[in-house]
């Protein structure tokens, strides 16, 4: 399998928040950018693994700042690392409204998607190709929490 670059499966998605999308004070229920973080991260995971990737965990997410129904939300999803079938992608949501010269930075999560091959079993994804110093750093940061997670998951089962 031929290693991949971080701009071959980068995701770039945008959305307008609705009112049926927002909670009683007009900002945004969390689900739905909950939902919309899902599907950014899963089309990354998707385009660097070239097959369909399940959720599998997800690490944190955090709400920095609310969306107001009218403001244009913009979503980012970039892989930090590849494993052995798993893969964690980050996503970055981002406000765009009207009259504010700056998008706000609102919500980020980083999330572990499984390819899954065609028998429904786990399946090897390529490599991520680490180009930068930054790229290096969030790798490093995504081995950490993986481990973190393997040895969660191990005290869990055992
Ligand atoms: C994710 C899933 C395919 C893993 O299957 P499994 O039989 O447990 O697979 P394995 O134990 O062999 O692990 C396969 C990989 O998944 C990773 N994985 C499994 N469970 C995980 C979890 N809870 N968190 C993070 N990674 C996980 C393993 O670390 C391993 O990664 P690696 O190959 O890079 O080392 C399976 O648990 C599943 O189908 N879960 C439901 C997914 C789903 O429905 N998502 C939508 C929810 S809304």
């Amino acid at each position: 399998m031929t290693a991949r670059r971080i701009a071959d499966s980068s995701v770039e998605m945008t959305e307008i928040l609705l009112p049926q999308h927002a909670n009683a004070l007009g900002t945004a229920f969390g689900g739905t950018i909950m939902s919309w973080i899902d599907i950014c991260g899963a089309i990354c995971a998707q385009r660097h693994c070239g097959r369909i990737a399940v959720t599998a965990y997800v690490d944190d997410l955090e709400f920095l700042a609310p969306i107001r129904v009218g403001d244009i939300v913009q979503l980012h999803a970039r892989m930090n690392q590849a494993f052995g079938s798993s893969m964690e992608v980050e996503v970055e949501v981002k406000r765009e409204r009207a009259g504010e010269a700056h998008l706000a930075r609102c919500a980020v999560a980083r999330l572990t998607f499984v390819n899954v091959g065609p028998d429904g079993r786990p399946a090897p994804v390529p490599a991520l190709v680490l180009e930068t110093d930054e790229a290096r750093l969030r790798a490093k940061g995504a081995d950490e929490r993986r481990a973190q997670r393997l040895a969660h998951r191990k005290r869990a089962v055992d």
